[in-house]
């Protein structure tokens, strides 16, 4: 059967109990990612970005409250139940983190893990796994995979268990891959071949992907559509193109000028005065208003932005016209 989306998130909030107070890590964001397509979410740290992924695909804290809805393949993930959302999940979305200890135990020897997931799902034999395993191992690029697939994590390096993390996850054959800051943790000759590998298995595997990150020099490479989230919102969105070529919201713009060049990729984004606002204390207005070079209009202190339209699905949510700065 054909989607005309992979993954659609309409209108998600997410509100987590702290003990100072509801934090709002996520303010209703919309997005969707099409079947073989790569959407980038990208903003500073506690931007929200991981929350809005792991609320998605229902695997929020517990001391989280999420409204809105959201659809994988043909399912409305929002409306099921725990375990079959679960279910559902785990046959069809591969998740990738920064850590990739996170995903991999220690204990066991490679092989056993990355097929264990699909032993259940798709009904594999001990046998079948564990050629399947050295299949996984050697589509990710693990040399030496027959004899590897017996090996533990600890017998590997960073990169090299960045790619078993992969196989793991890919293991299912995913409509799905979430890659929350993959390459965050990994130096950049490394980064590069994961960013390679990825979009690599995107183009053999047809696998729709969500790339979290907050390096946009890797966005540039890799995405057909970009987010920018800030304070819990999509600032930004559109086709990569569009935002490169027209930057429209004061942020995107800061964060494109404060792209570091590709020989210092992985580093933060530290060019932008200021620090993130704190999700207890948002500002009523824009919330990128207090370190806003622009202040275009009187009402970005008080108000809301709207989200307007700017091209062919590029939206953005400021009052800024890019008449002045
Ligand atoms: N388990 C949690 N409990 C309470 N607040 C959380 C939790 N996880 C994240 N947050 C808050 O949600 C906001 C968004 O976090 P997150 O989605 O992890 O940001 P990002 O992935 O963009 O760095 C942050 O302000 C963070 O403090
Ligand atoms: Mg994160």
């Amino acid at each position: 059967m054909s989607h005309t989306t992979v993954l659609s998130v309409d209108d998600l909030t997410v509100t987590v109990g702290t003990r100072r107070g509801p934090v709002r890590a996520v303010a209703g964001v919309s997005w969707q990612v099409r079947p073989g397509e790569t959407f980038a979410l990208v903003g500073e740290s506690g931007s929200g970005k991981s929350m809005t992924l792991l609320a998605a695909t229902g695997l929020a804290p517990r001391a989280a409250t999420v409204t809105g809805r959201v659809r994988l393949l043909d399912t409305e993930l929002t409306a099921l139940p725990d375990d079959r959302r679960r279910k559902v999940r785990g046959r069809h979305v591969g998740f990738v983190f920064q850590d990739p200890m996170t995903s991999l135990n220690p204990v066991l020897p490679v092989g056993r893990q990355v097929t264990e997931a699909a032993e259940e799902h798709l009904g594999l034999t001990r046998r079948a796994a564990r050629d399947r395993a050295v299949e996984l191992l050697e589509l990710v690029g693990i040399p030496s995979a027959a004899r590897r697939v017996d090996a533990y994590p600890h017998q590997f390096s960073g990169g090299m268990r960045q790619r078993v993390a992969i196989a793991m996850a890919l293991a299912c054959e995913p409509d799905l891959l979430i890659a929350d800051e993959p390459t965050t943790a990994l130096d950049v000759t490394t980064q590069a071949q994961i960013i390679e590998l990825v979009a690599d298995l995107q183009a053999r595997l047809g696998t729709a992907v969500v790339w979290v990150t907050h390096d946009l020099g890797v966005v540039a490479g890799i995405a057909d559509t970009v987010a920018v989230m800030y304070g819990g919102r999509i600032v930004e969105q559109g086709p990569v193109d569009a935002v490169f070529d027209a930057p429209t919201h004061p942020y995107t713009r800061a964060l494109l000028a404060a792209r570091p060049d590709p020989s210092r990729r992985g580093e933060d984004l530290v060019a932008i005065p200021g620090s993130p606002p704190s999700p207890l204390d948002l500002p009523p207005g824009c919330a990128f208003w207090p370190r806003c070079p622009v202040r275009a209009d009187p009402r970005c202190e008080h108000e809301l932005p709207p989200l307007t339209t700017v091209g062919d699905g590029h939206t953005v949510r400021t009052f800024y016209r890019g008449e002045a700065g």
